[in-house]
């Protein structure tokens, strides 16, 4: 094929991986439902590089698909098989840390941690926090708009980013890279770029905004016995604790699942549910806040983490996914107002245990930002897929004007269902954006819209 000749001429040969040199990575991220491997996978070492690569495909018509550390959900990085895939990971590393803006320059093929720890050297605090920070980088989690466990105190990936560059489809380059919080020049192009995953421009770079350090965050685990208190708790905290910084639910299921399999056990009893509160208040003041709780019976029982491998265990349970125990195991992001999320976890109960009475459904999520997760492991009967639990999930929550995505993405996963959560007009303006960003549309076909 003569495109992959011209690839290696402008990259050079060890930028063009083909058949087993690819290895398995580049054909799934963590939804592990990918199954088909790309033409070839580009590992260029500059944003010039890159878009060489991208006006080159676009000439001849070949479509791409830009990867990171295929840690996403929703199969957005995922090739169908005739794509060239392009990894950022030798666009690696932290071109500067900008205290007196306090911003960060970084590549895109940075992994979150390593951004994470260099701000903090600086004396600095990069809010996007979430738990594949090791292996997932900068540029995945901005085309992916990632959420994370302190979006109900700094927002999503989009707050984090005051600048850009993208190239697009036909290898121009959009440089965009505002340091600034107000810059009301004309359209934010980047937020173009931003949670549209890799379909309208690939990020190669970015200006991170960065925080003061929070402090030092102190880590309770409360028992509450009805998701009104939970909701009751989250806004008696973040009145009387100032900045909390996470709060998480779990439900019953979930958390005596995760805590079983990991051996760990915090409470005497079990409760209909466990919240982890993070705040950067004082210990006694988050004590004093825990004794007037439990004396009014908001929660039945509470623990603050003795230390960081304490908090580390409430964690564990939070971020387990025991797969291996849980056959077919689909991980849902589903946002809705706040108050409604019991009733909606109750009606989806009911409706996925009519269907499948031996099922495994649990729910946990951030909740304080609108997000639930759902776990759901059923045994298929003929005729049944994960489609068919698909249409359980998002039709219950149809009624509730919810979101089939709060964080992960559409990919391909929940493109099917994208109308749920869109209006005709939305779905027209994006498929607008994308004609006159990617006329040939070669920018991860398939996704998304
Ligand atoms: C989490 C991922 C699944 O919150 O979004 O753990
Ligand atoms: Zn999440």
């Amino acid at each position: 094929m003569s495109l992959i000749a011209d690839l290696r001429k402008a990259l050079g040969d060890a930028a063009v991986l083909e058949g087993e040199a690819m290895g398995a990575r580049p054909a799934s991220d963590m939804s592990l439902t990918g199954t088909a491997l790309p033409r070839a996978l580009l590992r260029p070492r500059s944003t010039a590089d890159l878009a060489a690569a991208l006006r080159l495909c676009n000439a001849a018509g070949v479509p791409v698909i830009a990867q990171g550390g295929m840690t996403g959900l929703a199969g957005g990085a995922n090739p169908s098989g005739n794509e060239i895939a392009i990894s950022l990971e030798r666009m690696r590393g932290i071109e500067e840390v900008d205290t007196a803006s306090a911003t960060m320059v970084v590549k895109a093929g940075t992994p979150l941690e390593e951004c994470q720890r260099a701000a903090a050297e600086a004396g600095l605090f990069l809010a996007l926090d979430l738990g594949s920070r090791g292996s997932c980088t900068i540029g995945g989690n901005l085309s992916t708009n990632a959420g994370g466990i302190r979006v109900i105190r700094y927002g999503m990936a989009r707050e984090q980013v005051l600048g850009l560059e993208a190239v697009l489809a036909d290898g121009t380059i959009v440089s965009s890279m505002n340091r600034m919080l107000k810059n009301n020049a004309g359209y934010d192009l980047k937020h173009l770029f931003i949670g549209s995953e890799g379909t309208l421009g690939v990020i190669t770079r970015a200006v991170l905004r960065l925080h003061p350090p929070p402090g030092e965050i102190t880590t309770t685990l409360c028992a509450v016995e009805s998701y009104e208190q939970v909701v009751a708790l989250l806004r008696r905290a973040q009145a009387a604790l100032g900045g909390i910084v996470a709060f998480e639910a779990m439900w019953r299921d979930y958390f005596s699942f995760n805590a079983e399999a990991l051996q760990l056990r915090f409470f005497e009893a079990e409760h209909a549910f466990c919240v982890i509160v993070e705040s950067t208040m004082a210990q006694d003041a988050i004590e004093e806040f825990l004794g007037a709780c439990l004396e009014d019976g908001l929660i039945t029982d509470a623990l603050v983490a003795a230390s960081h491998a304490q908090s580390r265990q409430v964690w564990s349970v939070r971020e387990g996914h025991p797969t291996e125990s849980l056959p077919n195991l689909l991980n849902f992001d589903v946002s809705l107002p706040i108050g409604q999320i019991g009733h909606y976890a109750e009606a989806c109960t009911s409706a996925l245990k009519a269907r499948w009475p031996d099922a495994h459904v649990s729910f946990y999520g951030h909740v304080g930002d609108s997000n639930v997760h759902i776990c759901v492991s059923a045994l298929y009967g003929p005729g049944e897929d994960m489609h068919s639990v698909d249409d359980i999930v998002y039709g219950v929550l149809g009624p509730y004007h919810g979101s089939i995505s709060a964080e992960h993405g559409i990919g391909t996963l929940k493109r099917p269902y994208l109308h749920l959560s869109r209006s005709p007009a939305e779905l027209a303006l994006m498929r607008t954006l994308k004609q006159a960003l990617d006329p040939r549309g070669i920018l991860n076909p398939g996704k998304v819209i």
